[in-house]
Parts: C-alpha cells; structure tokens; sequence
C-alpha cells in the first residue's frame, strides 16, 4: 500500500473509489427505497434530528447548497422540504448520475454539480443562504481548513451552515472485531486510514475498488477549520446514535457510552 504523497492525489484516489462503488449502491435495497420513496410528492430521507434542525433554520425561500451530496437524496428532500432552489455537488461522476435520475424520480429541479468539494466553481460564490455537510464528509478531506474555506465560500454574509457528522470518536474503535468497544486507535491519529473495499453502508461484503484514504480529524481541528473560514459557531449537539455504516451499530449501547454523531450550526460572519 502506497500512501499518496500528496492531498490531490488522495482526492483524486477517493473519487475513483466512490466511483467504482456506484454500482454497488444501484439497484440495492437502499436504492429501491428511495426510489419508490420519492415518487411520492414531499418524500423527505432526512432523519428527525435534521428534520428539526431545518425547521428551526425554515427552508422557505432560502437557496441551499449541500456539498459531497453523493446520490443527492438530500439534496432533493431538501428541495421537497421547501428550500427554493439546491445545488448538490460531489466528485462522483457515477453517483451525480444517480442524482439525476432520483430528482427526475421526484420531478424536481434541483442542479447537480460535478467538482472537487476543495475546488468549488467560483460562480457558485455567495450565492447561497444555507449549506450541509452530513454524514460521512469531513473524513474524505486531507485538508480540513481548505474544505471549510470553500463550503464557508458558497455563502452569503450571514448564512448558515449546518453539519450533521459522525462523531471522531468512532474511528477510535474497530467495531467488526472481536472487543468492538476497544479502543484501537488514537483520537488523535494523524495517518489516514487505507482502504481498498467498496464503500458500503451495510454489512453486505465489500468488493475491492480503487485504494482510498480517510482522515481522521478531532473535534478541535473541526472547529478550527470553521473559525479560520470566518464562520462563528451557534450551535453544536452530540448523540449516541449512529448516523454511519451499520457496522458502526454495534458501540450504539443502552448506557449511551460514546458519542457517535454530532449536529453544529455556523453562522458567516
Ligand atoms: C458518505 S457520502 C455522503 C453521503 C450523503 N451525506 C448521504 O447521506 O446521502 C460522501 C460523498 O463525498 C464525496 N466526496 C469525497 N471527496 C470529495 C471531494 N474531494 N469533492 C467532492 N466530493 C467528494 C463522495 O463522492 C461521496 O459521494
């Protein structure tokens, strides 16, 4: 295994990676729910955490933009959830196809774009009121102040961002062995993680795709990489349930013992 001897290079790994899992994801049970869930009028896939969370941001009228939308099913559920107008952006060429054809699905309008998350079209700058960053987006970025900088760029003076993360602390442990609450690695552990199985989101075997890399960045380096982007912390909430791969399922306990997931709201300054 070779580590990428620099962040292009891992971002340009990962996109092979997320684009050679994208047949994966077509067609399985997850697909198939989401597909018969947005031909209804108003289907929403957001959990009630977000649900309330954009409520009290109100998505009337606003423009949103959600970065790393993968299939885009946030995308669109925020369209269907009132937003006025949202633009998803993601690297994957395979997975804005899915987009594509879930907002056809839904008979929405929503505009999908292809770029580097850590690149974003200056065209896009200021234009938005909201932007989202959920679930499993942080770790991809070599560069947490870069990525920060740009999702901080799409927005007008004032706007908000709202981050619905997995919490650092689960790349603490390796739930799949045998003492799944066992710490394993540091907190702190500055070499990302290497992977060459499929990116999959249930426990169903992982072929081999492309080598790609995840970064593990603490909660400290997250709000670092926010202040430096000019945006003021106003909100932030842990939870003890899991947001991520089911793998993960098994450190959900009855005790609550860890934080697995985390909701922040920022503001532009
Ligand atoms: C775990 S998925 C996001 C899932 C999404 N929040 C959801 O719940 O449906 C992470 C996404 O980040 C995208 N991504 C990773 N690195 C990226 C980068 N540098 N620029 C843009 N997108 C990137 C991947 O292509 C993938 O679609």
């Amino acid at each position: 295994m070779v580590i990428p001897m620099n962040h292009a290079s891992a971002i340009a790994a990962n996109k092979a990676a997320w684009d050679a899992t994208a047949p994966l994801h077509y067609g399985n049970p997850m697909w198939l729910r989401l597909a018969a869930g947005f031909a209804a009028p108003g289907y929403s896939c957001f959990d009630n955490v977000m649900q309330d969370a954009l409520k009290r941001v109100c998505l009337a009228g606003k423009k949103v933009a959600q970065v790393c939308c993968n299939n885009g099913r946030e995308t669109i559920s925020l369209r269907n959830l009132g937003a006025e107008a949202v633009v998803g952006f993601d690297q994957s060429t395979a997975f804005l196809e899915q987009a594509r054809e879930l907002n056809a699905i839904a008979g929405q309008d929503c505009v999908f774009v292809e770029a580097d998350a850590n690149a974003l079209p200056p065209a896009y700058a200021e234009q938005f009121d909201l932007v989202i960053v959920t679930i499993g987006v942080f770790g991809w970025m070599p560069d947490l102040k870069r990525f920060a900088k740009q999702a901080a760029g799409l927005l007008r003076p004032s706007g908000q961002l709202l981050v619905y993360e997995e919490h650092p602390v689960v790349n603490m442990f390796e739930p799949r062995g045998l003492e799944p609450l066992k710490v394993v690695h540091s907190y702190f552990r500055n070499a990302p993680f290497v992977s060459c199985d499929a990116i999959l989101y249930d426990d169903t075997p992982r072929p081999q795709v492309p080598e790609h890399y995840w970064y593990v960045h603490p909660l400290s380096a997250v709000f670092t990489a926010l202040f430096e982007a000019d945006l003021s912390i106003r909100a932030f909430r842990e939870f003890s349930h899991n947001i991520s791969s089911t793998e993960f399922d098994l450190l959900e306990t009855t005790e609550s013992l860890l934080p697995m997931s985390y909701l922040l709201q920022a503001a532009k300054n």
